[in-house]
Formats: structure tokens, sequence, C-alpha cells
């Protein structure tokens, strides 16, 4: 079933990746290395509508002119699962800026608090990409897009591993106009909102708290 504005990311090289990463025999050395390969791999579909500009250049024969991104990037990790996805990302976009949002869930309602924000003063003239390898209620999604929003970001996407047809749901309903990536869109959320299969508690497999 297709979602507006949600991108699912189904190569199979991903979706290989995706499936050991569930395993959950994967240690944290393990988990991160796959984390970090499977950001990398999704930043080519991410960024692939970013505009571009014109650069000349001076090849080892002759001048020609190539392309390069037109605007900076920033990205921006949830913490603390979105550092799991932040190297990854940086191979492939050495010179973006970082911003952070410290965002947690409360276990018992599930209301994301907020607890540390630091984004580059120049923020709201650049390509954004949210990072956070799990969607489950939206909570901590919806919360972080509002927090860049009050920052005057125009563009913005959010990238996640797994995310729940719930928490998609959730965070459109808030901010509909913001795409959605993700490698797979799973069942549902449990009782305790986890994402049924889903991977587990992310934070605590990449950090091995
Ligand atoms: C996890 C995950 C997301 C959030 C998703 O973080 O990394 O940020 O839960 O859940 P939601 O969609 O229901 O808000 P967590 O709150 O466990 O914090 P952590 O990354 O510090 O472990
Ligand atoms: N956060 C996680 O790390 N995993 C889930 O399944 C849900 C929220």
């Amino acid at each position: 079933m297709e979602l507006p504005n949600v991108i699912l990311l189904d190569h199979p090289v991903i979706q290989t990746k995706l499936t050991e990463l569930r395993d959950f025999t994967a240690d944290h050395r393990k988990f991160r290395a796959l984390l970090d390969e499977i950001a990398g791999l999704m930043v080519y579909e991410v960024t692939r509508d970013w505009p571009t500009k014109p650069q000349p250049v001076q090849t080892p024969l002759e001048k020609t002119v190539g392309k390069v991104l037109a605007r900076q990037v920033t990205l921006v990790p949830i913490l603390r699962a979105g550092l799991g996805m932040a190297d990854g990302v940086l191979k492939l976009l050495p010179d973006a800026r970082l911003g952070h949002l410290g965002v947690r869930r409360n276990e018992e309602t599930l209301e994301p608090m907020s607890y540390y924000q630091k984004l580059p003063p120049d923020i709201a003239q650049t390509e954004v990409l949210l990072i956070d390898p799990m969607l489950a209620t939206g909570g901590s999604g919806s919360a972080a897009i509002s927090y860049l929003k009050t920052a005057g970001v125009v563009s913005m996407k959010f990238v996640c591993l797994v995310a729940a047809p719930e928490g998609i749901a959730a965070v459109h309903r808030e901010h509909p106009e913001v795409p959605i990536y993700t490698a797979a869109i799973d069942r549902q959320l449990n009782e305790k909102g986890y994402i049924l299969p889903g991977l587990g508690d992310a934070g605590d497999r990449i950090f091995g708290t």
C-alpha cells in the first residue's frame, strides 16, 4: 500500500542489511556497523531531488563545468539513537553541519520529552535531514519537526529505518508536507509502544546499554 509522502527504500542491499540488524544476536559492534552502512545507502535516494548548481572545474586536460549541491546541508540526529546513523550519512555528505535534538520518550506515557537543542544558527537556509532509526508512536519525530519549524527550517526530510504505521500517521497528521523515508514499514506497535516485529530498543542496541 502506498502512503502519501512516504518513501520506502526497499533496495535489496538495504533489506539484506536490515534483516541482519533485526537479528537479536547482533551485538552492539555489529549493530553499529550495519546501521552505519544502511544510513549511507539511504542517502542516495534521500538526496536524489536536491538541487545542484554549476561549478567550473579545471581537469588535468581542460576546463569544464560540473555540478555541486546548491545548498548547505544540516544533519539533525534525534538523541540518542539518531547518532547511530550520523556517521554513515556524513561519509557521503562530509560538508554537512550537525544539529542535535535531545528527545526521549517517557516510558509510561510514551510522550516525548525534549531535553536538549543545539542547531547551527543559519539552519533555516539549509537542506535538513532529521534522522532517527525508529518511528514508533511518532511523538519524538513530531516534536523534533515542530522544533525545526520554529527554527525556520523550510526544507526537511525525516529519515528513519523502521517505521510503524501509527507513527507515520501521527507525524503526517501534524506535518503532512515532511517526506518520511524509511527502510521498512512494520506491522504495528505493542502495548509498550515498541515496533513489531521491529528491532528492539535501538538506543540500547547501538550503545550497549
Ligand atoms: C527511541 C527512538 C526514537 C523514539 C521513537 O528513542 O530512537 O527517538 O524512541 O519513539 P516514538 O516514535 O514513540 O517517539 P528513546 O526515547 O528510546 O531514547 P534514546 O534514543 O535515548 O534511547
Ligand atoms: N524506540 C525504539 O528504540 N524501538 C521501538 O521499537 C520503539 C521505540
